[in-house]
Parts: C-alpha cells; structure tokens; sequence
C-alpha cells in the first residue's frame, strides 16, 4: 500500500505519541453519539466498519457493543491501534480504493474523511462505504467541518504519560480561500521524553470543506438515502454535523 499519509508525521514517525496527543477518554461522549446512532440503525448493528480508524480511539469505546473492522492508511496507526484493541480486525487500505467484498451492519468514518480535499475523493469514500454497507444498513459519516458551519479557530491539548513522557500541541485552523474545498490546520507539538529531552516540531495539514448541499448531493449519487444530524458535544467547541446515511433496503 502506498502511504501518502507517510508526508503528515503525526501519523507515520510521531504516531507514537497519538494516545498522548490525542487520549482516547476525549472521545467517550463522541463514540457514545455514534453508539446511539447506530441503534437507531433499523438493522441491528453487529458489525461496523471504520474507515481512516487512526489509533483506534473511537473504537475502544465502540467496540465493547459490535465486532469492529479498522481501516487505515498508516501502518503506524494501525500498529497503535493494534496494541489498544488486539481483539479488532484491522487493515492496511486507502478509503477511496478498499474493496473487502464483503459487508457490514454498518460503516463509520470519522474525522480522517477530512483528508478528502476533493469532491471525487469524497465521492470515492462514500462509494467504498456503501459496497461495504449490507442493503438497509447505516453509514455514518462525521466530518470535524462543514462550510456552513465552519469558524476558524485555535485550540490546546495534550496528556502526560508513563515513565516522563509528555505531549502538549496547539492547533490553528483557518480557512486560505474560501472558493475552494479545503483548509488548513497548523500544529506545534511539543514532545517530552523520558529522558526529560524536548523536542518541538510543526507541520500543517490541508483538509477538505465541503457545503451540507455538496455532501447530502453526494450521498445520493452514491446512492444512499441521507440525512444531518447536527451534534454539540462537551468535549468539542464548535457543532459538527453528522451525515446518517441509509443504504436503501434490496427489493
Ligand atoms: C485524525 S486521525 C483518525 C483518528 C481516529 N478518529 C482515532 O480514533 O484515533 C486521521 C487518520 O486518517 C488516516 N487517513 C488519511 N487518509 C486516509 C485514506 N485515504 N485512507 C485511510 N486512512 C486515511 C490517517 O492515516 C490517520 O490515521
């Protein structure tokens, strides 16, 4: 598999510090949203596929009530992601080409959608959801923007960990172009050692934004019955909107 994500050093040679980064506890209101989604699903939801699963931090929590499969990119990820959920099936694949040919109850993607900086790329991840998605099964798609609701902002993180090591960042989104489907977000982290050395290191991602129109248009063409669920969490500052989508019941 070739890795593009191999450029962002969060996810390749600093993937190590992602449970510091980024600690799976901040996800527990976010993964009991999707939880609840997912049982509203009218097919019971036994198996989920997680597409961009990163550190498999979402799955953590949503694994304790489904069989999960986790998809990503990067082989630091998933081997991250192995070590806090060794009981998951996980797969080294590109969410726009993964063909398992086979289905689930359920489909989920997450915040790694946002590397979608393409209408075609975005296009191709629903169309992989829905040739994984069994007739009458949900995919639930949870972008962290949508252009209607977008604001910039900057925000703070990060955890200590065992043994002396520490992970702070500060994160800076705005928005370059506003004609254009993406944005940027800068990161600094500032990483402790054990050995108490600091090591500060920066680097920009650019992630897609996209209209509700754009997206529910989308999901129709690729051939799913739509609709937005607009979610304000404790944890998140800003509301995000959720895109349920239906794969229509085989006639
Ligand atoms: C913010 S992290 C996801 C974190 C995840 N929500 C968790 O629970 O830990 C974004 C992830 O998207 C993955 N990613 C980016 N582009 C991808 C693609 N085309 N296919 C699969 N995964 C991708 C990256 O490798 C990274 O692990």
């Amino acid at each position: 598999v070739t890795d593009p994500s191999a450029r962002h050093r969060l996810y390749s040679d600093l993937a190590g510090w992602w449970p510091l980064i980024s600690p799976p506890d901040e996800y527990t209101e976010e993964a009991a949203f999707v939880a609840a989604l997912l049982r509203s699903s009218e097919r019971p939801v036994r198996t989920l596929l997680e597409l961009g699963s990163g550190g498999g931090h979402n799955a953590v929590h949503l694994k304790r009530a489904v069989s999960m499969t986790l998809v990503d990119l990067s082989a630091d990820m998933l081997h991250v992601s192995r070590e806090l959920n060794p009981e998951c099936e996980h797969i080294q694949a590109d969410m726009r080409t993964l063909r398992l040919h086979r289905t689930f109850d359920a489909v989920f993607v997450h915040d790694a959608v946002e590397y979608m900086t393409t209408a075609d790329d975005l296009r191709s991840v629903m169309d992989t959801a829905f040739a994984h998605c069994e007739p009458g099964g949900l995919a639930i798609f949870m972008p962290d923007h949508t252009t209607d609701i977008f604001v910039p902002s900057s925000g703070h993180g990060g955890t200590d960990g065992d043994a002396g090591r520490a992970a702070r960042y500060l994160e800076w989104t705005w928005d370059p172009d506003p004609a254009d489907s993406w944005v940027e977000t800068v990161y600094v982290f500032v990483l402790r050692g054990a050995d108490g050395s600091v090591d500060v290191v920066h680097e920009t991602h650019r992630t897609g934004l996209y209209p509700r129109e754009t997206w529910l248009r989308l999901l129709g063409e690729a051939g799913f019955q739509a609709a937005i669920v607009t979610a304000q969490t404790d944890d998140e500052t800003q509301a995000r909107d959720v895109f349920v989508a239906r794969r229509p019941p085989a006639r």
